[in-house]
């Protein structure tokens, strides 16, 4: 399977493991701690970079948001920032995989123009797997302790850390002035280990652990867990006399009584030195107290700090290295065959459980049958797994040494194995064609129901299998008709959850075009395509009767999404040929015209909502780029309003391209937009053309 390909597979992964843990978090139940939701995150948009995805395409999601209802919040005076990485996964502009050694020296290259010095110190740190907090201190004593939240705004814990008895709440040599110091509230592993013993109901890990403790309302016990905290940075003073470089203000913190990690310092002018630090350091860290989820390579030098800048993500003085993620070896008990919403067929591994990089994992998705017999996966074998993201579980490879003989190699199934209608193969992907197929049905109904869908509130996955297995449902407008007393009397309802439900379905119906088609589970129509298909055709009536013309070949139809003048841009953005060809002929069949006129018939709005488009005439009908990051609009904002406005925005700059909407560090994207002539505009620009501002 091609890299591409592989690339677009896990980022569906990422898609659904994000969706997921969005839902589980909003639900009061999170599974994973933020830091870890984050990294799904960093790697879902890692990938979304290097496949060029327009920014409308990409999930909107927010990293790390970690408010806790109860918790004043206050803002950070500066913001904490992630930290650049040095990934495994990158890959040049050629596509070629990009080693760590060589994406470090571009970052060296970077500060030494920036900076215009042949060299300069940088030390390396570990980057300690906890939960970030800022500490305030005023005249030498701990006025107030907040976590990171969403880096702008955090959450106050002051009494949570005051009580740990392991912070030190006045600073040794006391001093007058004020000071924010940043760091890394951490569970050590032996108190962890320890704490939990005492639990009848353990804890998952001690990230998660610290995570959940910081959090409680009542702080009383917390000096009992032994969580601790290391410090790495002053984020800013006033009236404070600090150190010139990073590795004295470590020094200058450990005098004040705070922990920080000196002994661990590594101390360099060499790129290579500094990365052989970084790589030699996994081994020691098994050897450590505490969990290290990598390495931190800043510059020492903290005057030219300012010089260098920032990015609305991270700043330029600093680079983080991750661990290889720890692979496992395992037996592959069994290969399963899933069906999803659209009919894909996947394989999933079903393996002994095994403990890797902090969870047990028993399945592992084999993605799809060409990946499975490129890595000649057999049951039976012993496979060596592996954590994405140190996230989601793959599997990485097959000890051929240790197959035992006889096993035999998996064949892709040639009928679905849930209903036995015969499957077809489509591109690298093996599909049940049967849209009645019962797991289609239920996978379909859940999506329907989604956040990112119908957004049917009271609507979760439970309910929607129960509808399905107890009340026979098995279209989306079959939802809107089930009667309270039928809602009422299923598991773990009662009168008052079916009201709430039936009131979440009448809510449901007022959603519009987009969400309805996103909710139908229609290949190849995504949240977006399902935005710009509303968008341009208004109602499902003339998407409907657009369809018949296109499945029946009328050229004008044909012509208009997909103009045989590659120079011409097609009505409906990003949709090529080959997309058209498969969403048309599946909105024309019967099966899913019958779905609109049962939507139709219990009363869901069929037609784009009014509220969601409001032409602006120095935008409708114009293709804009964005790149860079802009001052004060998030990607997903700007897009979102640029199409409000009639625009369209694209990843890729064209001659087609009327405006490029450049922001920090813009990259490539600029230059190629001067090259072609195309004008670049900047944020505030922008907001005028939407007639945003005076
Ligand atoms: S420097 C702009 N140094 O890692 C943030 N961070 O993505 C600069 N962390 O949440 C941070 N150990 O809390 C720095 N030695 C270290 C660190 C460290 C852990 C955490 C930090 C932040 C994340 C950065």
């Amino acid at each position: 399977m091609g890299e591409r390909v592989r690339a677009e597979v896990e980022l569906e992964q990422l898609t659904q493991q994000i969706r997921y843990h969005e839902a589980a978090y909003r639900a009061g139940a999170p599974e994973i701690t933020d830091a870890a939701f984050d990294d799904l995150v960093d790697r879902y948009q890692e990938l979304a970079e290097q496949l060029g995805l327009d920014a409308s395409e990409r999930l909107d999601v927010q990293p790390g948001q970690d408010h806790t209802a109860g918790f004043e919040t206050v803002e950070h005076r500066v913001p904490m920032l992630s930290l650049e990485k040095l990934s495994p996964n990158r890959r040049d502009s050629g596509g070629e995989p990009m080693p760590l050694s060589d994406q470090l020296s571009a970052w060296f290259r970077r500060r030494r123009k920036e900076l215009e010095v042949d060299e300069f110190p940088v030390i390396v740190e570990p980057k300690v797997d906890g939960i970030s907090v800022s500490l305030l201190y005023t005249d030498g004593m701990l006025r107030r302790a907040v976590t990171r939240g969403d880096g702008r705004k955090g959450d106050v814990i002051t009494k949570q850390v005051e009580r740990l008895g392991t912070v030190p709440i006045k600073l040794k040599r006391g001093g007058e002035g004020e000071i924010e110091i940043r760091g890394e509230l951490y569970w050590p592993l032996t108190e962890f280990a320890r704490f939990n013993a005492t639990l009848d109901k353990p804890l998952i890990n001690p990230r998660n652990g610290c995570a959940g403790m910081m959090k409680r309302k009542d702080p009383a016990g917390l000096e009992e867990t032994g969580i601790r905290a290391f410090f790495y940075q002053v984020a800013w003073d006033h009236g404070v006399k600090l150190p010139p470089t990073q590795c004295d203000t470590l020094q200058w913190l450990a005098d004040r009584g705070a922990d920080v990690y000196l002994s661990e310092v590594f101390q360099t002018a060499s790129e290579e030195d500094a990365l052989q630090y970084c790589e030699d350091y996994d081994a020691r860290r098994r050897t450590l107290d505490y969990d290290i989820d990598g390495m931190v390579i800043k510059l020492d030098d903290l005057g030219v700090y300012a010089r260098l800048g920032a990015t609305g993500h991270h700043p330029h003085w600093g680079i983080a290295y991750k661990f290889p993620p720890e692979r496992k070896p395992t037996q592959l008990l069994d290969i399963e065959v899933s069906v999803g919403k659209s009919g894909k067929l996947t394989p999933v591994a079903i393996l002994e459980p095994v403990f890797v990089s902090g969870t047990t994992v028993s399945r592992a998705s084999l993605h799809n049958f060409v990946e499975l017999e490129r890595k000649d996966v057999r049951v039976g074998d012993t496979v060596l797994v592996e954590k994405a993201g140190e996230i989601i579980p793959q599997v990485v490879e097959v000890d051929k040494g240790k197959r035992k003989r006889g096993a035999k190699r998996f064949v892709a199934p040639d009928v679905c194995p849930t209903c036995g209608t015969e499957a077809v193969s489509e591109e690298i992907f093996v599909y049940c064609p049967n849209p009645a197929c019962p797991d289609q049905v239920r996978e379909r109904l859940r999506h329907f129901a989604s956040r990112r869908a119908m957004d049917i509130d009271g609507m979760g996955e439970v309910l929607v299998d129960q509808v399905v297995d107890k009340l026979g449902v098995r279209s989306p407008d079959d939802l809107f008709r089930i009667e309270v007393d039928a809602l009422a009397v299923l598991d773990r309802m009662g009168q008052k959850s079916a009201e709430r439900v039936k009131t979440g379905l009448e809510a449901a119906k007022e959603r519009g075009l987009a969400r309805v088609l996103n909710g139908l589970a229609i290949r190849h129509v995504g949240e977006t395509m399902a935005e710009d298909l509303a968008a341009y055709f208004k109602t499902a009536d003339a998407l409907l009767d657009f369809a018949a013309r296109y499945v029946a070949e009328d050229e004008d139809a044909v012509e208009t999404v997909a103009p045989a003048k590659s120079s011409e841009r097609g009505a409906v953005e990003g949709l090529a040929r080959k997309s058209a060809d498969s969403i048309f002929h599946e909105l024309d069949a019967p099966a899913v015209r019958k779905v609109f006129m049962g939507l139709a018939d219990v009363g869901v709005t069929l037609s784009v909502r009014a509220a969601d488009v409001h032409e602006v005439a120095d935008v409708a009908g114009k293709a804009f780029v964005l790149t860079g990051t802009l001052p004060t609009l998030k990607r997903t904002e700007a897009t979102k309003r640029i199409k409000a406005a009639g625009g369209k925005v694209s990843g890729s700059i064209s001659k087609k391209t009327d405006y490029v909407v450049a922001g920090d560090d813009p990259g490539s994207k600029h230059d190629k937009a001067q090259s072609l002539g195309v004008e670049i505009i900047d944020e505030a620009a922008l907001l005028a053309l939407l007639g945003e501002v005076e």
